[in-house]
């Protein structure tokens, strides 16, 4: 048995736990029965996360007595809209579920976010358990209550702050992972260690053949680090009104590739990789941050085989895109960066001509 890591958010009104151990998929069903206890409950999933690692969920929860109802949404970012939300209403009213029946999400972010918002709208909310499956999911988006989904007009525009009663992480199914979705996950550790933990960063150097050849305890290392980071800044803030907003280092730049090249085409934490180089370029420019901070940053990225630099839209057309983001308060573009390694600031003064050359620096 590899050692197991327990981290609890506390909130002013709500406290979770976060179970990270190997092979805890085996006892979802009684931590979900822990803090949600009912005769039925709704395993959310989609096709690809249902097929490895369904049964091994629904077998649990049987196990705990749970009589278990299957939504399987399709996969990808383009589903992740509010008429996939509506079949899963329809398969929520006809089997009848009620306000004490809990809603599980096993899967990666997509599956995360659309299950926390059917579960926070279901009859005005029910019960909601995070089984997430992917590393990003484990280390950011299954932690903190943000749930949504994406409308015409942008990602995640429509959605709530709803926080899970409890997550389950099993870090031994990141072992069926596709390699491309592991180094994703790891671009939001890599931020963690910029925008919080120095020592995680060289952490990250020295463990990362031991993350790519997957053993269970660096793994769960791994998870517990970042998952006790991300839960000290959403107890700091949890609305977002304040330090919440440092997770969003690189996100802007990110946002702005992923929107111009296409969904898909890019993955998120690909291009969270390539905004977290051009924040950066950006703060040594302006004379905030040590100019070693780059080269020590390109060189753990490439290191994971995540990009740094990439083609890009036309400049004009990315920072229409910048502008667009959920980020610009008061008509001013809001952006982290950071003044060393371990601290970042908000600044809201980045000039045009600034934002070019971050761009073109990234710019294949
Ligand atoms: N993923 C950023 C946040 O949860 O605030």
């Amino acid at each position: 048995m590899c050692s197991s890591d327990l981290v609890t958010v506390h909130l002013p009104h709500h406290r979770y736990d976060i179970t990270i151990e190997p092979t805890v998929l085996d006892r979802l069903g009684v931590l979900v029965r822990n803090v949600a206890p009912h005769t039925r409950c709704l395993l959310v999933s989609d096709e690809h996360v249902m097929a490895l690692h369904g049964d091994h969920a629904i077998g649990s929860l049987e196990h705990a007595d749970y009589h278990v109802i299957r939504h399987i949404l399709p996969a990808g970012e383009k589903h992740k809209t509010l008429d996939s939300v509506r079949d899963a209403y329809n398969t929520m009213l006809d089997a009848k579920l009620e306000r004490r029946s809990p809603v599980i999400a096993l899967g990666g972010g997509i599956v995360g976010d659309m299950a926390g918002f059917i579960a926070a709208t279901y009859l005005r909310g029910v019960p909601f358990i995070q089984c997430p499956t992917s590393l990003l999911a484990m280390v950011d988006a299954s932690v903190g209550g943000k749930v949504g989904v994406n409308v015409p007009q942008g990602k995640n525009l429509v959605g709530a702050f709803y926080q899970p009663l409890a997550v389950v992480i099993d870090p031994l199914v990141l072992q069926t992972l596709p390699p491309r979705e592991q180094r994703c996950g790891m671009a939001e550790c890599v931020k963690h260690a910029v925008i919080r933990a120095p020592d995680q960063f060289d952490w990250l150097h020295e463990n990362w053949p031991k993350i790519q050849a997957m053993l269970p305890a660096t793994l769960t290392e791994l998870v517990a680090w970042n998952v006790a980071i991300k839960a000290r800044v959403v107890e700091a803030d949890e609305k977002e009104t304040g330090e919440r907003a440092h997770l969003n280092f690189g996100h802007t730049f990110a946002h702005a590739i992923e929107s111009t090249r296409g969904y898909g085409i890019i993955e998120h934490g690909e291009a969270v990789a390539l905004g977290m180089v051009a924040a950066t370029k950006l703060a040594i420019d302006t004379d905030r941050c040590p100019a070693d901070t780059l080269p020590k940053l390109t060189a753990l990225l490439t290191k994971i085989g995540l990009p740094i630099k990439t083609k890009l839209a036309p400049i004009e057309q990315l920072m229409q895109a910048m502008q667009l983001d959920k980020k610009v308060a008061d008509s001013h573009l809001r952006l982290v960066l950071p003044d060393r390694l371990g601290a970042v600031s908000v600044i809201n003064n980045a000039t045009p001509n600034q934002l070019e050359t971050a761009w073109k620096f990234i710019r294949e």
